[in-house]
């Protein structure tokens, strides 16, 4: 055959993070039928959806019932009242947004790695450990690629300081970081704002973690001024309202961002509406819902759960003297792995011996090895048990 494939494919693993690691324990379960595993890896919640959230699908189930009220083809960028519900949102922050800079989508991931179409040949800046979605899909449009090390001795939160190349980059930011939990502050955001500014960069901005904050911080990036000329933001309902298995998203691109005498929101706006036909009726009407005030009460319930999780496994790591961050603004614990081992030993460990299914920080990236990270989305009854396998074996 002499079809040619992309090749910058052959730079990526073997598998996608989460995708090995399902292998992996899916060839256990095989091997072992009888064994208890309780998945603490993935970030994939284990709540229902809110009341609010259900009730709004029934409807709009309903509505696609009747010749009256059926849907066909969803606006590409979003419904206007989904772009309404959103709107609402910032405003609550004190962000004012066009209707026309918020594109709805079927989730932050799929955002995430679309949003390479829009970029010609730039470098990337990338902190490590990170969400491997960012580097994986670069790799693959084979961008130049630089990490920017986030350790225990920079609070897992690089600065510009630390760029040694200063230049323009496509700078991705994950805050509430994803997995270390490390969460910038206004005046850290202020200092990668005023460098994207100066060197003409673009950060891309993923706030999935929101929701989770704990404290004074800023939930998007543009509370921060300046940032409508450097940023784009990427947002999704998975962690704040269980949308994991629903899907629904969104991306910021702002007026002000042009680059190379292009405006990016245009551009943005062509990709989606060439290349995706919008998220479904249902799932946006379940959006505005999620995200109306009392859907939001129902999501706060849900995060106060899987925070109390958290809270369960920070005290068995604290009382077994094991070294770990995150836990309070973020539903995943970081951890030090015990006795030196390193990320994929330590999985290997808890995978064998105590059955518990976790994720090797070295999945994040060079910086994540020798740590592990454990997620508070499994159910209580789930997290317990986990806790007291730990609280014996450890
Ligand atoms: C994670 O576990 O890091 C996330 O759930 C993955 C994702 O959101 O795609």
């Amino acid at each position: 055959m002499s079809i040619k494939t992309n090749q910058n494919y052959k730079n990526l693993e073997k598998n996608y993070l989460f995708a090995n690691i399902a292998k992996k324990v899916n060839a256990y379960s095989a091997a072992h039928p009888d064994q208890k595993i309780i998945r603490l890896g993935i970030g994939d919640v284990t709540l229902p959806l809110s009341k609010s959230v259900i009730e709004a699908m029934h409807k709009a189930v309903d509505e696609m019932s009747q010749q009256a009220t059926f849907r066909g083809y969803a606006p590409e960028c979003g419904y206007d009242f989904a772009c309404k519900a959103i709107q609402k949102h910032y405003l609550e922050r004190g962000v004012e947004l066009a209707l026309d800079e918020i594109f709805v989508s079927d989730g932050a991931k799929s955002d995430c790695g679309n949003i390479t179409d829009i970029f010609g040949d730039n470098d990337i800046l990338i902190p490590d450990p990170v969400y491997p979605v960012y580097m994986d899909s670069n790799i693959m449009c084979g961008r130049k690629t630089t990490l920017l090390k986030a350790t225990q001795e920079n609070g897992f939160l690089p600065m510009p300081d630390a760029i040694e190349e200063k230049k323009s980059y496509i700078i991705y930011i994950c805050s509430p970081n994803n997995p270390t939990g490390a969460v910038y502050n206004k005046d850290q955001l202020k200092q990668w704002v005023d460098y994207a500014n100066e060197t003409e960069s673009v950060i891309i901005f993923d706030s999935a973690y929101e929701k989770y904050i704990h404290g004074d911080y800023p939930h998007s990036i543009y509370e921060i001024e300046g940032s409508k000329t450097c940023a784009i933001e990427i947002d999704s309902l998975s962690k704040t309202a269980g949308f994991t298995g629903t899907r629904m998203g969104w991306t910021i691109v702002p007026h002000e961002l042009i680059c190379d005498g292009d405006e990016l929101n245009p551009m943005w706006n062509r990709r989606q509406s060439t290349k995706f036909n919008g998220t479904a009726y249902i799932i946006q009407r379940a959006g505005e819902a999620a995200l109306s005030e009392q859907g939001m009460k129902e999501c706060e319930q849900s995060i106060a759960y899987y925070m109390e999780n958290a809270k369960l496994i920070a005290d068995v790591l604290t009382e077994k003297g094991i070294w770990f961050t995150g836990g309070i603004s973020s539903p995943y614990i970081w951890l030090k792995c015990p006795n030196n081992m390193k990320s994929w030993e330590f999985f290997d460990y808890l995978l064998n011996e105590l059955q518990i299914v976790g994720t090797p920080g070295a999945g994040f990236g060079s910086q994540g090895e020798g740590y592990f990270r454990l997620t508070a989305f499994g159910s209580r009854e789930a997290t317990k048990e986990a806790v007291e396998r730990l609280r014996k074996a450890l």
